[in-house]
Protein backbone atom coordinates (compact mmCIF):
# COMPACT_ATOMS: atom_id res chain seq x y z
CA UNK A 1 0.00 0.00 0.00
CA UNK A 2 1.05 3.41 -0.73
CA UNK A 3 0.54 6.30 2.41
CA UNK A 4 0.10 9.64 0.77
CA UNK A 5 -0.27 11.17 4.77
CA UNK A 6 1.50 11.01 7.18
CA UNK A 7 3.60 12.55 10.40
CA UNK A 8 6.86 10.52 10.42
CA UNK A 9 9.52 13.17 10.21
CA UNK A 10 11.21 14.07 13.83
CA UNK A 11 10.62 17.42 15.29
CA UNK A 12 8.81 19.35 12.52
CA UNK A 13 5.17 19.14 13.99
CA UNK A 14 2.80 17.15 16.26
CA UNK A 15 3.82 13.73 14.80
CA UNK A 16 6.88 12.17 15.87
CA UNK A 17 9.17 13.50 18.51
CA UNK A 18 12.58 11.70 17.59
CA UNK A 19 13.89 9.86 15.24
CA UNK A 20 13.95 6.28 16.85
CA UNK A 21 9.87 7.02 16.81
CA UNK A 22 10.38 7.65 13.31
CA UNK A 23 12.67 4.35 12.63
CA UNK A 24 9.60 2.11 15.27
CA UNK A 25 7.03 3.98 12.85
CA UNK A 26 8.83 2.93 9.71
CA UNK A 27 9.12 -0.45 10.46
CA UNK A 28 5.23 -0.70 12.00
CA UNK A 29 4.33 0.67 8.10
CA UNK A 30 6.52 -2.06 6.88
CA UNK A 31 4.53 -4.76 8.95
CA UNK A 32 1.43 -3.54 8.19
CA UNK A 33 1.65 -3.60 4.28
CA UNK A 34 2.53 -0.25 3.32
CA UNK A 35 6.15 0.39 1.41
CA UNK A 36 5.74 3.91 0.06
CA UNK A 37 4.73 6.78 2.72
CA UNK A 38 4.87 10.33 1.41
CA UNK A 39 6.26 12.60 4.55
CA UNK A 40 3.28 15.16 4.69
CA UNK A 41 4.36 17.43 7.89
CA UNK A 42 1.58 20.41 8.65
CA UNK A 43 2.49 24.14 7.01
CA UNK A 44 0.13 25.98 9.51
CA UNK A 45 1.52 29.64 9.71
CA UNK A 46 2.63 30.69 13.05
CA UNK A 47 2.12 27.17 14.21
CA UNK A 48 4.27 24.79 11.93
CA UNK A 49 5.94 26.96 9.66
CA UNK A 50 7.74 24.17 7.52
CA UNK A 51 8.38 24.98 3.84
CA UNK A 52 9.29 22.79 0.84
CA UNK A 53 12.98 23.25 1.57
CA UNK A 54 13.01 22.23 4.88
CA UNK A 55 10.57 19.01 4.11
CA UNK A 56 12.98 17.78 1.58
CA UNK A 57 15.97 18.28 3.86
CA UNK A 58 14.57 16.52 6.83
CA UNK A 59 13.29 13.88 4.07
CA UNK A 60 16.48 12.68 2.46
CA UNK A 61 17.92 12.69 6.39
CA UNK A 62 15.66 10.52 7.54
CA UNK A 63 16.17 8.61 3.73
CA UNK A 64 19.65 7.93 4.87
CA UNK A 65 18.62 7.01 8.47
CA UNK A 66 16.39 4.15 7.36
CA UNK A 67 19.08 3.20 4.80
CA UNK A 68 20.88 2.77 7.72
CA UNK A 69 18.46 0.77 9.02
CA UNK A 70 17.93 -1.32 6.04
CA UNK A 71 13.91 -0.54 6.65
CA UNK A 72 12.32 -0.86 3.26
CA UNK A 73 9.90 1.99 3.18
CA UNK A 74 10.20 4.55 -0.02
CA UNK A 75 10.02 7.59 1.41
CA UNK A 76 8.73 11.05 -0.38
CA UNK A 77 7.52 14.28 0.46
CA UNK A 78 4.54 17.05 0.43
CA UNK A 79 2.66 18.86 3.08
CA UNK A 80 -0.22 19.20 5.07
CA UNK A 81 -1.37 22.71 4.35
CA UNK A 82 -4.28 24.17 6.53
CA UNK A 83 -6.66 26.78 4.85
CA UNK A 84 -5.68 29.41 5.53
CA UNK A 85 -5.20 33.58 3.42
CA UNK A 86 -1.36 33.25 3.31
CA UNK A 87 -1.98 30.11 1.36
CA UNK A 88 -1.38 32.54 -2.15
CA UNK A 89 1.95 33.75 -0.54
CA UNK A 90 3.49 30.60 0.55
CA UNK A 91 2.41 29.34 -3.59
CA UNK A 92 4.26 32.36 -4.91
CA UNK A 93 7.15 31.32 -2.90
CA UNK A 94 7.76 27.70 -3.90
CA UNK A 95 6.83 27.20 -0.06
CA UNK A 96 3.91 24.80 -0.81
CA UNK A 97 5.25 20.78 -2.02
CA UNK A 98 2.78 18.93 -3.77
CA UNK A 99 1.50 15.38 -3.58
CA UNK A 100 1.80 14.72 -7.42
CA UNK A 101 0.42 16.06 -10.84
CA UNK A 102 -2.69 14.39 -12.16
CA UNK A 103 -3.52 15.29 -15.36
CA UNK A 104 -1.93 18.95 -15.66
CA UNK A 105 -2.56 20.19 -12.44
CA UNK A 106 -0.76 19.52 -9.25
CA UNK A 107 -2.31 18.18 -6.19
CA UNK A 108 -1.75 20.07 -3.02
CA UNK A 109 -3.32 18.32 0.14
CA UNK A 110 -5.69 20.95 2.11
CA UNK A 111 -6.69 20.56 5.65
CA UNK A 112 -9.72 22.22 7.33
CA UNK A 113 -10.20 23.11 10.83
CA UNK A 114 -11.54 20.57 12.83
CA UNK A 115 -14.38 22.15 13.78
CA UNK A 116 -16.19 24.26 10.64
CA UNK A 117 -15.64 24.91 6.86
CA UNK A 118 -14.31 28.09 6.88
CA UNK A 119 -16.75 30.61 4.88
CA UNK A 120 -14.90 31.66 1.65
CA UNK A 121 -13.66 28.36 0.86
CA UNK A 122 -15.15 27.96 -2.16
CA UNK A 123 -13.76 30.86 -3.60
CA UNK A 124 -10.41 29.54 -2.44
CA UNK A 125 -11.02 26.69 -4.42
CA UNK A 126 -11.59 27.98 -7.40
CA UNK A 127 -9.17 30.17 -7.77
CA UNK A 128 -6.73 27.06 -6.68
CA UNK A 129 -8.54 25.06 -9.42
CA UNK A 130 -7.83 28.34 -11.79
CA UNK A 131 -4.36 27.81 -11.13
CA UNK A 132 -4.05 24.58 -12.23
CA UNK A 133 -4.27 23.37 -8.35
CA UNK A 134 -6.11 20.91 -7.26
CA UNK A 135 -6.80 20.48 -3.29
CA UNK A 136 -6.98 16.94 -1.87
CA UNK A 137 -8.76 17.29 1.45
CA UNK A 138 -7.69 15.50 4.14
CA UNK A 139 -10.28 13.68 6.36
CA UNK A 140 -13.06 15.37 5.83
CA UNK A 141 -14.91 12.63 8.17
CA UNK A 142 -13.15 14.27 10.90
CA UNK A 143 -14.31 17.94 10.46
CA UNK A 144 -17.63 18.32 12.71
CA UNK A 145 -19.48 20.40 10.85
CA UNK A 146 -19.20 17.69 7.82
CA UNK A 147 -19.35 14.82 10.17
CA UNK A 148 -23.03 16.47 11.35
CA UNK A 149 -23.88 16.70 7.56
CA UNK A 150 -21.51 14.65 5.41
CA UNK A 151 -23.25 16.01 2.08
CA UNK A 152 -21.55 19.39 2.55
CA UNK A 153 -18.40 17.95 1.11
CA UNK A 154 -19.93 17.37 -2.36
CA UNK A 155 -19.99 20.83 -3.50
CA UNK A 156 -16.38 21.19 -3.17
CA UNK A 157 -15.90 17.72 -4.80
CA UNK A 158 -17.93 19.02 -8.01
CA UNK A 159 -15.97 22.03 -8.32
CA UNK A 160 -12.99 19.60 -8.46
CA UNK A 161 -11.80 18.56 -5.03
CA UNK A 162 -10.51 15.21 -4.15
CA UNK A 163 -10.77 14.09 -1.06
CA UNK A 164 -8.50 11.35 1.46
CA UNK A 165 -10.28 9.10 4.34
CA UNK A 166 -7.95 8.82 7.27
CA UNK A 167 -8.33 4.71 7.80
CA UNK A 168 -8.26 4.86 12.08
CA UNK A 169 -11.63 6.54 10.91
CA UNK A 170 -13.26 3.35 9.51
CA UNK A 171 -11.96 1.57 12.70
CA UNK A 172 -13.75 4.00 14.99
CA UNK A 173 -10.66 5.58 16.22
CA UNK A 174 -12.13 8.99 16.21
CA UNK A 175 -15.84 8.23 17.01
CA UNK A 176 -19.15 6.92 15.98
CA UNK A 177 -19.48 10.66 14.09
CA UNK A 178 -16.02 10.37 12.28
CA UNK A 179 -16.98 6.60 11.59
CA UNK A 180 -20.16 6.88 10.16
CA UNK A 181 -18.88 9.68 7.74
CA UNK A 182 -15.95 7.65 6.37
CA UNK A 183 -19.17 4.78 5.79
CA UNK A 184 -21.49 7.80 3.72
CA UNK A 185 -18.13 9.17 1.85
CA UNK A 186 -16.64 5.33 1.14
CA UNK A 187 -20.12 4.50 0.20
CA UNK A 188 -20.68 7.24 -2.32
CA UNK A 189 -17.59 7.05 -3.48
CA UNK A 190 -16.65 10.63 -3.61
CA UNK A 191 -13.40 9.16 -1.55
CA UNK A 192 -10.18 8.55 -3.56
CA UNK A 193 -7.55 7.91 -1.27
CA UNK A 194 -7.41 6.07 2.37
CA UNK A 195 -4.22 7.23 4.44
CA UNK A 196 -3.12 6.59 8.17
CA UNK A 197 -2.45 10.05 8.87
CA UNK A 198 0.16 8.43 11.30
CA UNK A 199 1.37 10.55 14.34
CA UNK A 200 2.97 8.07 16.37
CA UNK A 201 3.69 4.57 17.16
CA UNK A 202 0.88 4.37 19.98
CA UNK A 203 -2.61 6.34 19.74
CA UNK A 204 -1.89 7.15 15.73
CA UNK A 205 0.31 4.25 14.25
CA UNK A 206 0.82 3.95 10.64
CA UNK A 207 -1.54 1.55 9.60
CA UNK A 208 -4.10 0.86 6.56
CA UNK A 209 -4.32 -2.63 6.39
CA UNK A 210 -7.05 -2.86 8.78
CA UNK A 211 -9.11 0.05 6.61
CA UNK A 212 -8.70 -1.59 3.84
CA UNK A 213 -10.22 -4.57 4.95
CA UNK A 214 -13.18 -2.64 6.17
CA UNK A 215 -13.86 -1.04 3.02
CA UNK A 216 -13.22 -4.41 1.28
CA UNK A 217 -16.57 -6.00 3.05
CA UNK A 218 -18.03 -2.51 2.51
CA UNK A 219 -18.22 -1.98 -0.70
CA UNK A 220 -15.71 -4.88 -2.38
CA UNK A 221 -12.07 -5.43 -2.56
CA UNK A 222 -11.34 -3.31 -6.02
CA UNK A 223 -12.47 -0.76 -4.34
CA UNK A 224 -10.24 -0.95 -1.39
CA UNK A 225 -7.54 -1.92 -3.83
CA UNK A 226 -7.94 1.49 -5.81
CA UNK A 227 -8.07 3.85 -2.42
CA UNK A 228 -4.56 2.25 -0.51
CA UNK A 229 -2.81 1.01 -3.71
CA UNK A 230 -3.30 2.11 -6.98
CA UNK A 231 -4.87 5.28 -6.99
CA UNK A 232 -2.66 6.40 -4.42
CA UNK A 233 0.28 5.26 -6.66
CA UNK A 234 -0.75 6.88 -9.85
CA UNK A 235 -0.84 10.56 -8.09
CA UNK A 236 2.67 10.36 -6.79
CA UNK A 237 4.28 8.51 -9.67
CA UNK A 238 6.27 11.56 -10.39
CA UNK A 239 7.65 11.40 -6.76
CA UNK A 240 9.14 7.73 -7.55
CA UNK A 241 9.88 7.48 -11.41
CA UNK A 242 13.32 5.80 -12.55
CA UNK A 243 16.04 8.36 -12.69
CA UNK A 244 16.60 8.97 -16.43
CA UNK A 245 20.32 8.12 -18.01
CA UNK A 246 19.86 9.78 -20.92
FE1 LIG B 1 -2.23 14.87 9.08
Amino acid sequence: MIDIHCHLLPGIDDGSSSIEQSLQMAKLAVADGITHAILTPHINPGRWDNSTALIAAATEAFRAALGAENIALQLGFAAEVRISDQIFQQLDNGQIPFLGELDGYQVMLLEFPHSHIVPGTGKLVDWLIRHRIRPLIAHPERNRELMQSPEKLLPLIDQGCLAQVTGASLTGRFGEGSSAAAEFYIRKQVISYVASDAHNTSTRPPAMAAARQIIASMVGADIATRLTVDAPRQLVASQFAAPSHA
